[in-house]
């Protein structure tokens, strides 16, 4: 079952012409003789979760909105293509092959919460997809898809496609707000949450571009339509970036709940037929899993039972071959490259356990190394603004718990001190 995916091997799809051959902008069109309520309530009854990796329901999203008579005015929706991180590139092969798709969910998700105005935030690296995100809205705005009386209705709304400055922060929805400001692009502290405090600090709903590009589809075919294709409680499918030590990385779409196993069949198995060691199941924030969640059903919830994440859908497959002492150096390498530098726990404590792993890998590890990386993760989570000072915490005791006995093996009695853990 392919939803968002179906199309992608048509060679020509990013054109108006074949996009619109194939089915494309019906969901629009249809959507413009419902009412705003009418399509909200389709989503809700539609199960969808965003997509963007907390899984949140779309319509309780829209839900949080303060009532256009009461907070009359400008209120803007804003797409998410930030995609930094690591192990996820899903959005970034939808948006190329598929940039209309992602227009006309931004245009639906504009008229059903009041919107005139309607933004993609895209990754500043993402240069040949910002052209073809381009090249689609120009074609759009040509043909009458976008701008005053959309398709003749009374509907008007421009879009507006946003380039990011290249920070790996700027993902999370208050601080791509902040840098769409021309501001640093720091967190802000919610509450508000940008439903009701936004862009310029009006209500704003900010939407991962593949929740987007969900819309057109629940709006065509009906909300129940959509929630019976996954699970309970998340409905529809779920674009899954798969890398790592697999025959054939790539994007893969399934309905959501679709176990690992399945998952890992359609990308080729374990490269070289070696045996499977992790899986990291949403991005490099999201703690691994192990050969014994083969049969996990891949959706939010299932996922978090486990003491995971479904994340971005960022599935990074790792072989017995993968050393998890220097994954784990890796990621908290990267967050420290890309903590905001805000809030001191974060600041400090990522270059920390940084120090420590990187002491570990090289030969210098001591006894006490676990048990310091430990306690440093306990002072980390929940002392930050954002998710991604958690993140530290949450990937350092993972990987701890995990694979104690490689941090052990990494821990030797004798070794250097430079003094840092008695201010850890
Ligand atoms: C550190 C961090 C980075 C994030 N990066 C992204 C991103 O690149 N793309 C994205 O859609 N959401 C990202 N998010 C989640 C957004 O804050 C927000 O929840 C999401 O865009 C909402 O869209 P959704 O409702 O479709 O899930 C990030 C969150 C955190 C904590």
């Amino acid at each position: 079952m392919k939803i968002i995916t179906r199309h992608f091997d048509e060679p020509k799809l990013h054109e108006l012409a074949v996009y619109r051959g194939l089915g494309g902008y019906e969901g629009l069109k249809k959507a413009l003789a419902m009412s705003p309520a009418d399509i909200a309530a389709e989503v809700k009854k539609s199960n969808l979760r965003g997509l963007g990796g907390a899984g949140f329901p779309a319509g309780m999203k829209w839900g949080t909105l303060p009532p256009q008579d009461k907070v009359p005015g400008p209120r803007y929706v804003v797409g998410n293509c930030d995609e930094s991180e690591p192990g996820c590139f899903r959005d970034r092969v939808h948006v190329q092959r598929s940039p209309h798709q992602v227009l006309e969910g931004l245009l639906i998700a504009c008229y059903a919460v009041g919107a005139k105005e309607g933004f993609i935030f895209i990754r500043g690296e993402y240069g040949r997809q910002y052209r073809v995100l381009m090249a689609a809205v120009k074609e759009a705005e040509a043909a009458g898809l976008i701008g005053e009386k959309i398709l003749g209705a009374s509907f008007s709304c421009k879009v507006m496609v946003m380039r990011g400055g290249g920070t790996y922060i700027s993902g999370l929805d208050t601080a791509l707000l902040e840098s769409m400001e021309g501001k640093k692009s720091w967190p802000r502290q919610p509450p508000p949450f940008p439903t009701n405090f936004g862009l310029m600090g009006l209500p704003t709903v900010v939407h991962n571009v593949a929740t987007l590009a969900m819309l057109p589809h629940i709006v065509a075919k009906g909300g129940e339509w959509f929630a019976k294709i996954g699970t309970p409680k998340s409905g529809g499918t779920m674009l899954f970036s798969v890398s790592g030590h697999v025959e054939k990385p790539g994007v893969y779409e399934f309905p959501m709940g679709v176990t690992l196993r399945a998952l890992l069949q359609a990308a080729g198995g374990v490269t070289k037929g070696r045996a499977l060691k992790a899986v990291i199941p949403g991005g490099t924030s999201t703690p691994p899993l192990g050969p014994e969640h083969l049969d996990l059903p891949l959706d939010f919830d299932s996922v978090r039972a486990q003491g995971s994440f479904l994340g971005a859908g960022g599935v990074i497959v790792l072989d017995e071959t993968t050393d998890m002492v220097a994954v784990c150096r890796d990621i908290i390498s990267f967050l420290t490259h890309e903590s905001c530098g805000q809030c001191t726990p974060c600041r400090e404590g990522s270059v920390w356990t940084k120090t420590i792993l990187e002491r570990m890998l090289s030969g210098r590890g001591r006894p006490e190394d676990p048990a310091l990386l430990e306690r440093a993760a306990g002072r980390i989570t929940g002392t930050t603004i954002c998710a991604l000072g958690d993140t530290v915490g949450i990937v350092l005791k993972a990987y701890l718990k995990k694979f104690p006995e490689e941090f052990k093996a990494r821990s030797s009695p004798e070794g250097e001190r430079p003094g840092m853990e008695a201010r850890v």
